[in-house]
C-alpha cells in the first residue's frame, strides 16, 4: 500500500483558507518581498527612492500602489543579472524568453524558488484534474523557454510519470501518444491543434487516444476554441497561465470543476488590475492591465511588474482565491482598424462560431493611402466542402459577423486546407504590416 498517494491527492492548507488568513499571509510576504528587492537590488532601490517610498510604507496590502511599476524595460536596462537580489551562485536556474526585438528577458531562480514552481504547478495540475500516478505528455518547448522545463518538475512533483517531449516533430510526437497512453498533455493550443491534424492525417481519430486531459496555455485561446478542441478530442481542455517574470506556467490555473477562468496562486503572486493609460488601480471586476508582485521568490523578486495582458479580477469560486477572466490578449496585440480596437481572439471567436471553417488562421493588416485593410485568411474545415459548404458564401458570412459584431470591414479569404503554417509552440497569426512602414 502506498500511504504517499492519499496525501498527495489532498489540497494545500491555503487553497481552502478563509481570505482573512490570505490577506494576512500576503502583507507579511509582500512586506518581505518589497524589502528584500529593495535591499538587494539597487535598481530597484533607485525605482523607489526615485518615488519617495521605502518599504516601511507597506503597513496595509493597499499601500502597494504607491510603489513604481517595473515593466520589460526594467529587466532589459539591468540586463542580464541586475534583478537579482542574491549572489549569483545561490542562482540555480536561468531561463529566458526569446523576445522579438533586442535582448532577452532573463530570469534567475535559487532552489527555493524552483521547489515553489514545482509546487505551483503540481497544484495547478491537481486543480485541472491532474493526480499522482498520471502519464504527461509535456509538448511545451524545454529549453531556456519555461514553459516545458516548469510543467516538468510539477508534473513529477505531483507524482506522475512524465513525458518530456518537448515541442517539434510533430509525427513523432502522434506516435508516442499512440504507444505511451498518456492520460494528459501539457501543451499550447495552436500546436494542440497541429498534433490533431497530424492524427487524421495518420488515419488515427484523436477521440481514440487515452488522453482525458488538456492543460493549455503560454498563448490566449478562446471558449470557441476550448470546445473545438474538447470535440474533436474527447478530453476536458483547462486552462493554465503564467509569464517566465513571475515564475513560468503556474501562476494561475483553471479549476476543473468549474472552468471557469484561471485561479491565481495568491499565496505567491499578487495581482492589480490597472487603468494602462493612467496607471490606477481599478477595483475587482473591472478591465485593464494585469500586475503581479511576486511574494516568494527569491532570486528575482519582481514588484508590480506590468504584464501588458489584459482581463479582470474575478471572484473565487473552486477556491477562496481571486480568479483572472480569459486574457483578452496583450495590450501590444491590440489592433486598431481605423480608430476601433481589435483583439485576434475577437476574430477567432467569430471564426470558431462557423463549423465550416477550420480553427486556423491568419490576420494580415496592411495600409493603402490611410486606410487600414484587414485580410483574413481561413482554411476551410476538412470534410466542409463535401458536405455543401461553398467558400464564397462561407467568406461572406464571416465578414458579415466580423462587420457586425466586431465593427470593422475585412477581406476574408478561404484558402486550402495545410496552407496556414502550424504552430510548434506560440503561433504566430498577425501580421500588422503598418508597423514596418
Ligand atoms: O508562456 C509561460 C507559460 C508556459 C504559461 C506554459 C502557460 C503554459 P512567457 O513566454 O514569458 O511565459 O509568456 C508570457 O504569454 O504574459 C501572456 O501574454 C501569454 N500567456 C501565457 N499563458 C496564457 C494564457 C509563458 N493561459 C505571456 N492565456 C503572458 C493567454 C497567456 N495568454
Amino acid at each position: 500500500m502506498n500511504y504517499d498517494q492519499p496525501l498527495r491527492g489532498a489540497l494545500d492548507p491555503i487553497e481552502t483558507a478563509s481570505i482573512d488568513e490570505l490577506r494576512n499571509l500576503q502583507l507579511g510576504r509582500m512586506q518581505w518581498s518589497i524589502a528584500h528587492a529593495y535591499n538587494n537590488v539597487p535598481a530597484y532601490k533607485r525605482l523607489c527612492d526615485e518615488k519617495g517610498v521605502h518599504p516601511f510604507d507597506l503597513k496595509a496590502l493597499e499601500d502597494l500602489s504607491r510603489f513604481p511599476f517595473t515593466t520589460k524595460s526594467y529587466l532589459r536596462d539591468n540586463y542580464p543579472f541586475g534583478t537579482f537580489a542574491v549572489p549569483n551562485n545561490e542562482v540555480v536556474r536561468i531561463h529566458a524568453s526569446s523576445g522579438t526585438t533586442g535582448k532577452p528577458t532573463v530570469v534567475g531562480y535559487t532552489q527555493n524558488d524552483i521547489n515553489t514552481w514545482a509546487d505551483v504547478v503540481a497544484r495547478s495540475i491537481r486543480a485541472a484534474g491532474g493526480h499522482y500516478g498520471d502519464k504527461i505528455h509535456i509538448s511545451y518547448g524545454y529549453g531556456l523557454f519555461t514553459g516545458g522545463l516548469g510543467a516538468h518538475y510539477g508534473a513529477e512533483r505531483l507524482g506522475c510519470t512524465v513525458i518530456p517531449m518537448s515541442g517539434g516533430q510533430t509525427e513523432k510526437q502522434v506516435q508516442l501518444m499512440r504507444d505511451f497512453d498518456p492520460d494528459i498533455i501539457m501543451v499550447t493550443p495552436s500546436y494542440m491543434l497541429n498534433l490533431i491534424d497530424e492524427m487524421d492525417r495518420q488515419g488515427l481519430d484523436p477521440r481514440d487516444t487515452a488522453l482525458r486531459l488538456g492543460i493549455f496555455g503560454a498563448e490566449p485561446w478562446t471558449d470557441e476554441m476550448r470546445k473545438n478542441i474538447e470535440k474533436r478530442l474527447g478530453i476536458d481542455a483547462v486552462d493554465i497561465y503564467g509569464l517566465s517574470e513571475m515564475m513560468g506556467p503556474g501562476v494561475a490555473m483553471e479549476c476543473i470543476e468549474t472552468k471557469d477562468g484561471p485561479t491565481i496562486w495568491e499565496d505567491h503572486f499578487y495581482p492589480e488590475i490597472i487603468d494602462p493609460s493612467t496607471g490606477d488601480v481599478m477595483p475587482d471586476g473591472e478591465y485593464g492591465e494585469l500586475v503581479f508582485t511576486s511574494l516568494t521568490k527569491e532570486a528575482l523578486p519582481i514588484i508590480r511588474y506590468r504584464t501588458r495582458d489584459l482581463t479582470r479580477l474575478l471572484p473565487g469560486t473552486a477556491r477562496p482565491m481571486r480568479r483572472i477572466d480569459k486574457i483578452t490578449g496583450r495590450s501590444d496585440d491590440m489592433l486598431i482598424i481605423r480608430g476601433v480596437n481589435v483583439f485576434p481572439t475577437q476574430i477567432e471567436e467569430q471564426i470558431l462560431k462557423i463549423p465550416a471553417l477550420a480553427p486556423h488562421y491568419e490576420i494580415m493588416v496592411t495600409r493603402e493611402g490611410n486606410l487600414d485593410k484587414v485580410l483574413v485568411k481561413v482554411e476551410m474545415a476538412p470534410g466542409a466542402e463535401n458536405q455543401g459548404a461553398r467558400a464564397d458564401d462561407i467568406s461572406k458570412e464571416l465578414q458579415h459577423h466580423i462587420k457586425s459584431l466586431i465593427g470593422i470591414s475585412t477581406r476574408v479569404d478561404i484558402v486550402s486546407e495545410g496552407s496556414i503554417p502550424r504552430s510548434e509552440g506560440k503561433a504566430k497569426r498577425v501580421f500588422d504590416e503598418r508597423k514596418l512602414v
